[in-house]
């Protein structure tokens, strides 16, 4: 676990280092869980967002795309019940004046008991090797038996005072649990209160009588409330699905790991409007092919799971996340609801206008259900950066950082290296440039050697680094040099285009999702 956390405290200053994420306003010192993306940080994320355009609206024709606003009507807030109901509970502890979430509090002494059951299995294992039976050991072992039914009874008590947003409860179990502030160290905690985490801000000049609105915390209302508008003039049919993607804030009260949790953050959402009735199989539908998407690009299918939700939130009938083994452990990187059709009927209660689908088929009018994909592009992001970070050990001694990310994701697609700055080569590889440039993002760097050149290009993922020398001059082929296999070859520069062109661009990726 250790070692994870250092892998990830690299990362973190890879991201620094190398151009993809810098903290906001860092002259400043810095403004907290709120980031900026560099020159490489905007390529990729850019790569991220088309990958997802691309696979949800030109892959399937009954989806079409949108780009809301941020600033909304307020009653829309009130109508999703995020006014009412967007809440943290959270409690202070009065020696450090530290804040902290107080289901996250309890959720990290549930880990705590499965750390210690997960250290006696790993010491059991050590101990009898290949003989070792795990369940056996589980379900006999008093020492496990004991944290294991710790924390069960923790588990159901914590879930009740959750269901019945009991706070005092909450508070309890944090006093009898012994849960102390990891900064002062004690237990000397207030109340538990609930914290709305939407920013707020005015519109209109306050002598016309300004109006408090919301930054959205979700780009999905957008979606809803323009509903009827991309149907009418669209002419879609149910089922059809409508996404956006755009920026979100939330004011997180724990907002750490990084661009893991921020407040000011992208989403990518999807609302799927589907008959009643039929919203389990189009869940279904939407699970599989989501994961399907995240498996494309070759991180290992291993990474990836679902978690199915055993509490629902009010207006739900099922919810999963796609989690992604994260540097911290598997983490929720999208979030997939059938979400009845709670969202549009509370519109049209809030709005007073009709919002229904007149079904030709059925010869009837509904109100549709709906399914929602939603996935955050910074979480995206940092799962795609952790699982392509690697530290590798070379012949001779030598090691390398390099990044191995999907070709089709990577910030630069090739890098044009003339082998010295003389002999016309700078001439041929600024030829070789300009013909590429104009389909793929490409670096032209003639400093230093050239294994220091191809360092810096693995740092940063470049899958292709093409080199000109003298016998480029001669028969027009240079050297390619693959990122992962550090294996080189020689390719006619006629057949450079074709050849790049085939790895970075979607087509196979979205050939996999197909079938
Ligand atoms: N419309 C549904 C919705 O917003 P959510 O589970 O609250 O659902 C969806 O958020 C996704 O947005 C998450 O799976 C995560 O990837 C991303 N997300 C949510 N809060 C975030 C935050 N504070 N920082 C970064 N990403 C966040």
């Amino acid at each position: 676990m250790a070692q994870q956390e250092d892998v990830f405290k690299k990362l973190v200053a890879h991201c620094k280092e190398y151009g993809f994420v810098f903290p906001s306003s860092e002259i400043y010192d810095g403004l907290g869980a709120v980031y900026d993306y560099g020159q490489n940080g905007v390529e990729l994320k850019n790569n991220i967002k088309k990958y997802w355009w691309d696979a949800m609206v030109k892959l399937n024709d009954n989806v079409v795309g949108i780009d809301s606003s941020i600033f909304m009507h307020p009653t829309i807030w009130k109508a999703s019940g995020h006014v009412d109901a967007f809440n943290d509970p959270l409690i202070d502890n009065k020696d450090s004046k530290k804040r902290y979430r107080a289901d996250v509090l309890i959720e990290e002494q549930l880990a705590k008991y499965d750390d210690k059951v997960e250290k006696e299995i790993t010491k059991a294992k050590k101990k009898f090797g290949d003989t070792f039976d795990e369940n056996k050991f589980r379900e006999t072992n008093p020492n496990v038996l004991r944290e294991q039914s710790k924390r069960d009874a923790l588990l159901t008590r914590f879930a009740k005072a959750l269901n019945d947003n009991n706070l005092e409860e909450l508070r309890q179990i944090i006093l009898d649990e012994g849960i102390v502030c990891p900064i002062s160290g004690t237990t000397n905690w207030t109340e538990v209160r609930q914290f709305n985490l939407m920013f707020t801000t005015e519109m209109g000049s306050t002598a016309d009588g300004a109006m408090k609105i919301y930054l959205r915390p979700e780009t999905a209302q957008g979606i809803f409330v323009n509903f009827l508008n991309v149907q009418k003039t669209g002419r879609m049919k149910v089922p059809f699905g409508i996404a956006q993607i755009g920026k979100a804030f939330r004011n997180e009260i724990v907002a750490r790991q990084f661009i893991f949790r921020m407040r000011e953050f992208e989403q990518m959402e999807m609302q799927f409007f589907v008959r009643p009735g039929e919203e389990m199989q189009w869940f279904d539908y939407w699970k599989s092919f989501r994961l399907k998407w995240h498996k494309a690009l070759g991180m290992g299918d291993e990474n990836y799971q679902f978690h199915d939700h055993d509490k629902l939130a009010h207006y739900a009938n099922a919810a999963t996340d796609i989690e992604f083994r994260m540097p911290f452990g598997f983490k929720e990187v999208e979030g997939i609801h059938s979400r009845t059709d709670f969202d549009l009927s509370q519109h049209a209660k809030y709005s007073g206008k009709k919002i229904e689908y007149f079904d030709p088929e059925l010869n009837k009018s509904y109100t549709p259900y709906v399914i929602e994909t939603s996935i955050g592009v910074d979480r995206m992001f940092l799962s795609i950066l952790a699982g392509a970070y690697k530290e590798e050990e070379l012949e001779g001694g030598e090691t390398r950082v390099v990044l191995r990310l999907p070709a089709v994701l990577a910030p630069v697609k090739l890098a044009v290296l003339p082998l010295i700055k003389k002999d016309g080569l700078p001439e041929k590889a600024r030829e070789v440039m300009n013909t590429m440039k104009l389909e793929f993002n490409c670096q032209y760097d003639e400093k230093d050697s050239i294994g220091k050149r191809y360092r810096r290009q693995d740092a940063i993922g470049t899958p292709f680094c093409v080199t000109i020398d003298h016998q480029t001059l001669q028969d027009n082929t240079v050297t390619v040099r693959y990122r992962d296999t550090m294996e080189q070859e020689r390719v006619s520069i006629d057949a450079l285009h074709t050849m790049i062109s085939k790895q970075v661009t979607g087509a196979e990726l979205f050939n996999k999702l197909l079938q």
